[in-house]
């Protein structure tokens, strides 16, 4: 057993729904192992400032159903400054923690991994992203909430679309990566998924709309993942469709921040619960600079340098199975 006392638990980058259930997992399993627990308020920034809060079982009531995170997350460039990390360090030895959990995305875990090369101070993180972005574990803590938040909105859209027979483009999240698209399209019966990862270009985009309304669908719904390069933007597509297939009325929804929202599934907060407590026992053991991961159902521990630099492929069997699917 390494000599932890005392480990501090926060929420760095982009919240994502299940967040409070890993930080729930976190504080609860340091009070069945009677180690203490810290709230790190903030992220970043709240280690800089020394805001903490001691949290204990109790701390963590009624929190697995609610999606956001109750130590609030931030994104903070002072922490990319050595003096910023150097506050921080200070702070977290005044305050007497020996380890922290990072619950965030490949951004938070780099600032991990820096702290811990100037420092010598264990980390481990928990991937915590709507994104599904990270390698090293089959999915993120978020990524199953939003993609059935993303799926119920497209069905609403749906609604309107075939009553209106009218061709919707949806915008997703997902920054530079086409998971939600892709799985959230397919779960929904898109017609066409944009995704970064391939680009059709936006000719075979029009002919495959074509082909829809000859073969008789009255209404279509495309999904484009934001960072897709199809077109310059979703606004630019619909312009170019309007021109070139003027029988379609179009219309545009991006969905935004509410796909980071919502309660989480039950899938997340089982796999929340269980990365938690594979993060403290990780750390107890001594070990440090790792990632809890999923894979085949399994819990694993990936170097994090490895998880910041891998890339997560895009699921090439699922682009064909929407394909086949949109005929
Ligand atoms: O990384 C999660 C995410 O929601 C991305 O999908 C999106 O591009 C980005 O965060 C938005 O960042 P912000 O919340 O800072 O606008």
């Amino acid at each position: 057993m390494a000599n932890i006392g005392k480990i501090g638990v926060f929420t760095s980058g982009g919240d994502s729904p299940g967040m409070n259930a890993a930080i729930r997992s976190v504080v609860r399993t340091c009070a069945y192992l009677k180690v203490e627990c810290v709230g790190i308020y903030r992220g970043y920034q709240g280690m800089i400032e020394g805001d903490f809060k001691p949290m204990d079982a109790r701390s963590v009531n009624n929190i697995i159903n609610k999606g956001g995170t109750i130590l609030k997350s931030a994104r903070c460039k002072e922490f990319r400054t050595k003096e910023g990390r150097q506050k921080a360090y200070d702070n977290l030895r005044k305050e007497g923690i020996d380890a922290f959990v990072v619950i965030g995305g490949d951004g938070s875990f780099t600032g991990a991994m820096i702290f811990n090369q100037e420092f010598h101070f264990p980390i481990i993180g928990i991937p915590g992203t709507i994104d599904n972005d990270i390698f090293g574990t089959t999915f993120t803590l978020g990524f199953d909430t939003a993609l059935n938040t993303v799926v119920e909105a497209i069905d609403k859209i749906r609604d309107t679309a075939s009553s209106h027979n009218r061709l919707f483009f949806v915008e997703v999240m997902g920054r530079d990566v086409g998971h939600i698209a892709l799985n959230a399209g397919v779960g929904a019966g898109a017609e066409e998924i944009l995704i970064p990862e391939e680009n059709l270009g936006r000719e075979r985009l029009l002919e495959s709309l074509k082909r829809s309304k000859e073969s008789g669908k009255s209404s279509s719904i495309v999904i484009v993942a934001e960072g897709d390069k199809t077109g310059k933007n979703i606004f630019e597509l619909k312009e170019y469709v309007e021109e070139n297939f003027p029988d379609y009325d179009v219309r545009v929804s991006v969905l935004g921040h509410m796909q980071r929202g919502g309660s989480p599934s039950c899938y997340d907060r089982v796999l929340a619960s269980r990365m938690g407590v594979k993060a403290v026992e990780a750390l107890l053991q001594g070990k440090t600079n790792l990632m809890v991961g999923v894979q085949d159902n399994e819990l694993i521990l990936t170097p994090i340098h490895k998880a910041i630099k891998g890339h997560t492929k895009i699921d090439k069997e699922l682009i064909r199975v929407s394909d086949i699917m949109s005929i």
